[in-house]
C-alpha cells in the first residue's frame, strides 16, 4: 500500500456506531435481505441463469462474512478493509479457507489489485463511506473485466421511515429510548458517512462510468417505532408476513425503501 494511502481514514473502525440500541425483528429482516439480495445480484446472470465461481472483489468487506458467503458460493472471493480490527475478524472467520480467500489492507480510491483482474465487484453498506466516491468508481471500473458487473447496497436516508420519523419527531420523542440510544435518531445520518444515500445520489453515482443494470429497494419502515413495537407485540406469523408485504413494497418503489441495491456493468 502506498504511504500515507489510509491517512484521513479510520483505520480501526467498528461496529458502534452502526446499532443504536436492541436490534428488533425489523433490523434482523433488513440485514439479512439487505446481504441476500447483493449476494443474489453478484450471482446473477441474467437470462442465462445464475452463475458461481469468478473473481470477486468485496470492496469494505468489514468483518468478511460475505466474503465467507461468497467462498461458500464457490467464488474465488478476495476482501479489501481498511479498518485494522475489522480485518483481524475477518482473518480469524475466514481463516480455515486461506487458498481460497485474500484479504487485503486498503483503500477503495487506490485498489491494490491488476486491471481487469475482477468478474464482479460488490460494495455493500459502504460506498458512503469513501473519502472520494467517483475515485473509488474509477478504482472499481479499472479492476473489473469488460462486462464486469458492480454491486453496491447502500442505507436510504430519504427512506419512508426516516421521512416519517423526521415529520412525526415531537410526538415520536416521548418513545425516544425505544428506538435510539439518545445519541442519533436513526434517520440522522452518521459522522463516518460522507453522502446521504438516496436513490438520486446513488443512481447518479455510476452514471458517467457504468451501464446501469438494474435497481431495486429492500425493507421498508425500518426502525420506525409504532412498526417495531407491533412487528415486537404481534403474532411471529403475523409479523413475518407484515415484513414480507413491506418488504415486496420497498422493493418495487426504491426511493421509499431503507435499502438501495444497484447493479451496474462495465461499459
Ligand atoms: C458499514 S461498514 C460495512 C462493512 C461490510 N461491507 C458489511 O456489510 O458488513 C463500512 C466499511 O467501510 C470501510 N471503509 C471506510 N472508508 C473506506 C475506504 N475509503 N475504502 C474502503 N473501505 C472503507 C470501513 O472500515 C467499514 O468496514
Amino acid at each position: 500500500m502506498a504511504e500515507g494511502a489510509l491517512d484521513g481514514v479510520d483505520v480501526n473502525w467498528g461496529t458502534e456506531e452502526l446499532f443504536l440500541g436492541e436490534l428488533g425483528p425489523d433490523s434482523f429482516f433488513l440485514f439479512g435481505h439487505m446481504l441476500s439480495a447483493t449476494l443474489d445480484e453478484v450471482a446473477s446472470r441474467d437470462e442465462i441463469g445464475p452463475w458461481f465461481g469468478g473473481r470477486v472483489l468485496d470492496v469494505a468487506c468489514g468483518a468478511g462474512g460475505d466474503v465467507a458467503q461468497l467462498i461458500s458460493s464457490g467464488w474465488e472471493a478476495h476482501g479489501l478493509e481498511p479498518s485494522k480490527r475489522m480485518l483481524d475478524l475477518a482473518r480469524e472467520r475466514n481463516g480455515g479457507t486461506e487458498e481460497k480467500t485474500l484479504l487485503a489492507r486498503g483503500i477503495a480510491e487506490a485498489l491494490p489489485y491488476r486491471d481487469a483482474s475482477f468478474d464482479r465487484v460488490m460494495c455493500k453498506g459502504s460506498f458512503d463511506h469513501f473519502a472520494d466516491p467517483q475515485l473509488a468508481l474509477a478504482e472499481i471500473r479499472r479492476v473489473l473485466r469488460p462486462n464486469g458487473r458492480l454491486v453496491v447496497s447502500i442505507a436510504n436516508f430519504d427512506a419512508l421511515s426516516c421521512r416519517l420519523g423526521k415529520a412525526l419527531k415531537p410526538i415520536l420523542r416521548v418513545t425516544n429510548a425505544d428506538f435510539n440510544d439518545g445519541s442519533r435518531p436513526y434517520w440522522r445520518i452518521p459522522a463516518d458517512h460522507t453522502f446521504e444515500g438516496n436513490l438520486r445520489t446513488v443512481l447518479s453515482l455510476g452514471r458517467q462510468t457504468f451501464a446501469l443494470e438494474r435497481y431495486y429497494g429492500v425493507s421498508l419502515m425500518w426502525s420506525f417505532p409504532w412498526w417495531v413495537w407491533m412487528l415486537k407485540h404481534a403474532p411471529s406469523r403475523l409479523s413475518s408476513i407484515s415484513l414480507r408485504l413491506a418488504n415486496r413494497l420497498g422493493r418495487q418503489h426504491p426511493s421509499m425503501a431503507d435499502v438501495i441495491v444497484v447493479s451496474w456493468r462495465k461499459r
